[in-house]
């Protein structure tokens, strides 16, 4: 018993309803092991008198998971995260209680995001269980990341100014750098292509590769933001050493707004280096880029460091909108190319899709298709898709590149510097 910890009982006793009181009480007896049942009784009084008193909430919460009440652990906690409250602290309590569940991926996934924001914050137990998982993963990203895709631009409906760009500023120089250096053009650079999602930017980033022939490295933000400090530039590295030794080759980055968030937090800590290590390598200061291809993709270009933007590294963004009512028809007749059909008016259904991606096309053929294996089930007679069952499909899927548009118009109305998202708002303006 310790005499300042009883006083302090005393006057909480007398005045339960003094929560900065009680609270100095609980920070006093968390670590005793004396204390420990009566900490949760404090904690449960506390909670009571001021329920939103989230730093309560973390310490219960990690008194249920000591005591092995993991879903109690979560449930308080992922409360929390949901109103953005959770600490850094009540942040790596919960990657705790994930993994005690097993759920490796959501643990690893919440102590990437704190590491990354706070590489300080490290904690032994969680360092310990992941890197034995990581030895198992880097092994299966060596070979399984390098593609050869076999579809070409004809797979790809519409985009053709698109292609066309693709083709001057990056397979064109390809096959003929004599004639760029003769003129004394600089080959290298990338392009970057934004846009609402499932508009063809990761299709005709493939389709590229495939159009030459070339090698293809799809690499999304979960291979190089790896968690441990060092390790990002590590793979980063890795990942271009593969392209050079594979060229041609298409290094396709997914998702590079959130390697290259402007937040500032990133740019402080172990953002900051993976950062410069991309840049470092696209510049191909060290190490020759020849025969690299690297085309970037995001949703969100506003989020992107405008570093990224300098000559030689993503010096082209093009825009890739949603199909026009000829890309549609084109789209759609290439989903139904190996599918039992009948007399589709292509026309008719394309005009019906407004606002519809390219992945939304893909979405109401699935659901046509759906329908008609349920029929054949029912009757035993397989049907051909037919006008009518796109039709019927279109009524059932929402588009979904309405609420992209919706928060682009800000940014390029807002945010337009030299003119960067004008081909936005003149889509904007015509939609
Ligand atoms: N122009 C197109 N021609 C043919 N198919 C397309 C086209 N655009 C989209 N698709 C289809 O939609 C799917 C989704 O497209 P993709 O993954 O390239 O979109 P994205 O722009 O990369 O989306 P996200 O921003 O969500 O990554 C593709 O797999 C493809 O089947
Ligand atoms: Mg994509």
């Amino acid at each position: 018993m310790i005499p300042e910890i009883e006083e302090l009982k005393n006057a909480v006793a007398l005045s339960p309803e003094n929560v900065y009181l009680r609270m100095m009480l609980i920070r006093k007896m968390q670590h005793l092991p004396y204390y420990l049942a009566e900490v949760e009784d404090q904690l449960n009084l506390l909670l009571k008198y001021d329920p939103r008193n989230v730093e309560g909430k973390e310490l219960l919460a990690g008194i249920y998971l000591k005591k092995n009440k993991t879903s109690a652990c979560i449930i308080i906690l992922e409360d929390l995260d949901h109103a953005n409250e959770l600490s850094t602290n009540g942040k790596i309590i919960l990657a705790k209680a994930y993994l005690k569940e097993e759920n490796f991926e959501r643990a690893k996934e919440l102590y990437q995001m704190v590491l990354l924001v706070d590489p300080e914050a490290n904690d032994e137990e969680l360092d310990g269980a992941f890197r034995v998982q990581e030895v198992r993963n880097t092994e299966a990203v060596d070979d399984g990341f390098l593609e050869k895709p076999s579809m070409n631009f004809s797979d790809v409906g519409g985009l053709d100014a698109i292609k066309k760009e693709i083709d001057l500023k990056i397979i064109k120089p390809l096959s003929n750098p004599e004639l760029y250096a003769a003129y004394g053009k600089k080959i290298g650079g990338g392009i970057l292509l934004y846009g609402p999602p499932g508009c063809g930017k990761t299709y005709l980033a493939k389709a590229t590769a495939g159009e030459i022939n070339a090698a293809f490295i799809n690499v999304s933000l979960n291979d190089i933001l790896d968690m441990w400090h060092g390790n990002s530039e590590k793979n980063l590295h890795n990942i271009f050493a593969k392209a050079r030794q594979n060229t041609p080759c298409v290094v396709f980055f997914d998702e590079i707004d959130a390697l290259a968030a402007k937040r500032s937090d990133m740019l402080q800590s172990a953002g900051k280096k993976v950062i410069n290590q991309f840049l470092n390598e696209l510049d191909g200061i060290q190490h020759d880029n020849e025969g690299l291809l690297i085309i970037g993709a995001t949703n969100t270009p506003w989020h992107l460091d405008s570093a990224f933007r300098r000559p030689g590294r993503f010096d082209r963004i093009i825009f890739v909108p949603p199909p026009d009512l000829k890309s549609k028809e084109i789209i759609l007749e290439l989903k139904l190319k190996d599918k039992p059909s009948e007399n589709i008016d292509y026309k008719k259904v394309a005009k019906k899709t407004k606002n519809y991606s390219g992945a939304d096309i893909n979405a109401i053929v699935d659901i046509a298709i759906e329908s008609k294996l349920e029929e054949a089930l029912e009757t035993g007679i397989p049907k051909p898709i037919t006008t009518k069952d796109l039709v019927k499909a279109i009524e059932k899927h929402r588009a979904s590149t309405v609420d992209w548009f919706n928060t682009a118009k800000n940014y390029a109305t807002f945010a337009n510097q030299s003119g960067l998202y004008n081909d936005v708002l003149s889509y904007i303006k015509k939609m």
